[in-house]
């Protein structure tokens, strides 16, 4: 009994000091969150960050794909109902596995998409990291292109992130060759 009390008091410490390491309190952050001009809350850089630096981990609950297509789904019929609640948080880890990034340790939620981003989405390691893609300056918010496919749905994200390239839509830039020759199309029905 004794010995169970220990164990899992030592447990208890390891999960915490995870967390606490996860949460990036205990390495030297450069980031910070605030609210961002674009949508919500946003992360920022705190100091100046150079081209091909890891930012921030994106961490959360591993799940299998088939829980992280059920997790995601879920949040996508919450979204349809209520247009403010349009976030899923599921990431592709590789091909078995997900993460939920829908955690209160996990800030790298708070990135916003752009379609002019200084970052990326890096899968280094069997884990999933934010990482500059050009020079940050002190201040300026992070983005990536959240990669969201040009599909049935894709009129539902308005992207609001004002880049002078911006394609109207938060679209995987891959797609964006799909979405002009659809908007082309429409035009000239319209015509
Ligand atoms: C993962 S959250 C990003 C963090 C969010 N700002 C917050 O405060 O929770 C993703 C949501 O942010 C919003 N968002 C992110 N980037 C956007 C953009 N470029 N234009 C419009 N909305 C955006 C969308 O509602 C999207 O579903
Ligand atoms: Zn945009």
């Amino acid at each position: 009994m004794f010995l169970y009390i220990k164990v899992s008091f030592y447990n208890t410490i390891y999960y915490y000091m995870c967390v606490l390491y996860k949460n990036n309190s205990m390495t030297q952050k450069i980031w910070f969150k605030k609210k961002s001009p674009l949508h919500g809350s946003g992360l920022f850089a705190k100091t100046n960050i150079k081209k091909g630096q890891k930012i921030i981990q994106y961490i959360g609950d591993k799940v299998t794909k088939r829980e992280g297509d059920k997790r995601a789904d879920k949040q996508i019929r919450k979204a349809k109902k209520d247009k403010n609640n349009g976030m899923v948080y599921v990431f592709e880890l590789n091909k078995r596995y997900d993460i939920d990034g829908d955690v209160d340790y996990n800030f790298a939620k708070f990135i916003n998409h752009s379609c002019n981003p200084n970052c990326e989405v890096d899968i280094i390691d069997n884990e999933i990291w934010i990482s500059s893609i050009k020079r940050i300056k002190k201040g300026a918010e992070l983005f990536y292109n959240y990669g969201y496919p040009f599909d049935t749905d894709f009129v539902d994200h308005i992207c609001k992130c004002g880049s002078r390239n911006c394609v109207g839509y938060i679209l995987s830039d891959n797609d964006w060759p799909k979405l002009k020759k659809y908007e082309k199309k429409t035009k000239t029905k319209s015509k």
